[in-house]
C-alpha cells in the first residue's frame, strides 16, 4: 500500500503545469472504438483511469501504442465489439461510454454497470432513455447493461436533468445513427465540447455543443484523426486552491481561463489575487481568506468536482461559510476526514456549514474518493505538521503526478510505501 506524507505550512511558489482533462480524455479515448481507424490522441493525462480505459480497448482488440508519455495511438480496426471485459469496466465510471460506442459501431453492447466514486445514488436512466429514443432495446440484467439495435435512428431527446455522462453517451451513439438527433437540456461542460470537436475532426456532424441544444447529423462512418485533449479545469482549480491555502504565489499553466471563471470568481471573493493570462492563471494569496458561500451547479456554475477542495479551503477562512452541493446527494464523505484534522463542520442535508479559523492539525486521514483525496492534500499543505493520507489510489485515478508537481513548487510531500499489514503479520 502507498500513502502520501505531507509536512505542511510552506507557501507554494513557482509554476505548475496542468495535464489533459480526465473527463474529456476518457470519452474521447473510448469513442475511438467506433472510429474503425487509427486515432492519435495528445495531451492525455497519465492517470489510472486512462490506463484502465486503454486496457479495456486493448482487451477488445484495439492496437494501442504510447507514442510518448501523453500521446497515444489507438487503432480500432481490429476491435471486436458487443461484449466488454467486466473486471476492467466495473472499476471506472466512464466505462458506460462503451455502450454508446459499441451500439453505434456494432448495434449491440453488453457492458458491466459502471464503478467510480460513490456520491450516493448515480442512476443512468437518462442514458438508457436516450438510447431507447434512438431505437435501441435496452435492459439492465444483473450487473450488465444489454443494448441492441438493428439500426440507430436520429431522434429528439429531452433530458430530465443536465447530465454530463448522458449527453456524452447519446452524442457518441447518435454520431453514427441514421438521420438527425437533437439533445435538449444538454449539459454544457467544456469536456462535452471537446468530445464534439474530436468527433467532428473524425467526420461527425455535431453542432451546438456547449449550449443546451446539441444537433447531431448522423454520418455513415468516422475516420481517424489527431486530436489534443483540453486542459483539466478541475486539476487547475485544485492547484489554485493549494496556492490559496498556503499563502503562496503560483502560476498555473496550460489552462483555459474561461473554464475557470466560477472558481476564479470565488477565490477572488475570498480575497485571493487572480491574474488571467492567455493560457495561464496566476494565483497570489496572503493566506488570509474571507468566508464565502458556495453552491455547486452544472457548468458554467461552480463545479461539483471542486466541492471537497473548497471544503478544505473554507476551513481556513475568517468566518462561517455554507457550501451547498447541487449535483450529487452524498458528496460530503470527506468531511469526516477533515474533522480528524480538527475542522469544525456540520453537514445539514445538502449543505456543509464550515466554521473557518479553527486550527487544524496534521493527522492520518483517508482519500475517500478522488476529489476528497486532493482536499486532504490541500488541508495538509496548509497545516504546520505531518499529514498522512491513505487510499491514494483514488487520487491517482485523476491526478497526473500530483506529488511530483507539488514538490516542484516547494511542497514537502512524498509518496511512501507502507508494508501491507497482512504480509507483515505473515512475516512475523
Ligand atoms: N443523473 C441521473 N440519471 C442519469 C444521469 C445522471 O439521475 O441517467 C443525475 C446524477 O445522479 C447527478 C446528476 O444527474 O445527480 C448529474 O450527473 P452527471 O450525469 O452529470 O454525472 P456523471 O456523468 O456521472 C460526470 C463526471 C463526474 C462529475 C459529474 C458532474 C465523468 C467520468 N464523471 O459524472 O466527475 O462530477 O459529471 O460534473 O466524466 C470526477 O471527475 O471527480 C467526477 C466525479
Amino acid at each position: 500500500m502507498e500513502k502520501i506524507v505531507i509536512n505542511g505550512g510552506r507557501p507554494l511558489h513557482g509554476s505548475i503545469e496542468v495535464s489533459g482533462s480526465k473527463n474529456a480524455a476518457i470519452p474521447i479515448i473510448l469513442a475511438t472504438l467506433m472510429v474503425d481507424d487509427i486515432c492519435v490522441i495528445e495531451n492525455v493525462p497519465a492517470i489510472s483511469d486512462i490506463t484502465l480505459s486503454l486496457e479495456i480497448l486493448a482487451a477488445m482488440g484495439c492496437h494501442i501504442r504510447m507514442l510518448s508519455r501523453n500521446t497515444v495511438e489507438i487503432d480500432s480496426r481490429g476491435a471486436m465489439g458487443g461484449v466488454s471485459p467486466y473486471e476492467l469496466v466495473r472499476k471506472m465510471r466512464g466505462s458506460y461510454y462503451l455502450v454508446g460506442a459499441e451500439l453505434a459501431r456494432w448495434g449491440k453492447a453488453y457492458v458491466g454497470l459502471p464503478g467510480g466514486c460513490d456520491f450516493g445514488v448515480r442512476p443512468i436512466d437518462q442514458h438508457i432513455k436516450g438510447f431507447k429514443a434512438l431505437g435501441a432495446k435496452v435492459s439492465v440484467e444483473g450487473r450488465y447493461i444489454d443494448a441492441k439495435a438493428d439500426e440507430l435512428k436520429g431522434s429528439s431527446i429531452y433530458f430530465d436533468m443536465e447530465t454530463v455522462g448522458g449527453t456524452i453517451n447519446v452524442m457518441i451513439a447518435a454520431s453514427l445513427a441514421k438521420g438527425t438527433t437533437i439533445i435538449e437540456n444538454a449539459a454544457r461542460e467544456p469536456h462535452i465540447v471537446d468530445l464534439a470537436n474530436f468527433l467532428n475532426t473524425c467526420g461527425a456532424k455535431i453542432s451546438g455543443a456547449g449550449t443546451d441544444t446539441i444537433k447531431i447529423k448522423g454520418v455513415e462512418r468516422l475516420y481517424g484523426s489527431t486530436y489534443a485533449v483540453i486542459p483539466d479545469m478541475i486539476e487547475a482549480g485544485t492547484y489554485m486552491c493549494a496556492a490559496a491555502a498556503t499563502g503562496g504565489h503560483l502560476k498555473v499553466t496550460n489552462v483555459i481561463p474561461k473554464h475557470m471563471e466560477a472558481v476564479s470568481a470565488k477565490l477572488e471573493e475570498m480575497g485571493v489575487g487572480i491574474v488571467e493570462n492567455d493560457d495561464s492563471i496566476e494565483v497570489v494569496s496572503t493566506g488570509e481568506l474571507h468566508r464565502v458561500n458556495v453552491k455547486t451547479l452544472p457548468y458554467p456554475g461552480f463545479p461539483t468536482d471542486m466541492n471537497p477542495q473548497f471544503g478544505a479551503l473554507l476551513c481556513l477562512a475568517d468566518g462561517v461559510s455554507c457550501l451547498t452541493e447541487g449535483i450529487f446527494n452524498n458528496r460530503f464523505k470527506y468531511v469526516e476526514e477533515l474533522k480528524r484534522m480538527g475542522a469544525s463542520i456540520k453537514v445539514d442535508g445538502s449543505t456543509a456549514i464550515i466554521e473557518g479559523g479553527v486550527p487544524l492539525s496534521g493527522a492520518p486521514v483517508k482519500a475517500v474518493d478522488l476529489r476528497a483525496g486532493v482536499a486532504m492534500i490541500i488541508a495538509g499543505l496548509s497545516i504546520k505538521g505531518k499529514t498522512e493520507i491513505e487510499d491514494i489510489h483514488y487520487i491517482e485515478r485523476g491526478y497526473d503526478d500530483v506529488v511530483g508537481k507539488l514538490r516542484a513548487v516547494g511542497a514537502d510531500i512524498k509518496k511512501v510505501i507502507v508494508p501491507d499489514q497482512v504480509q507483515l503479520e505473515k512475516a512475523n
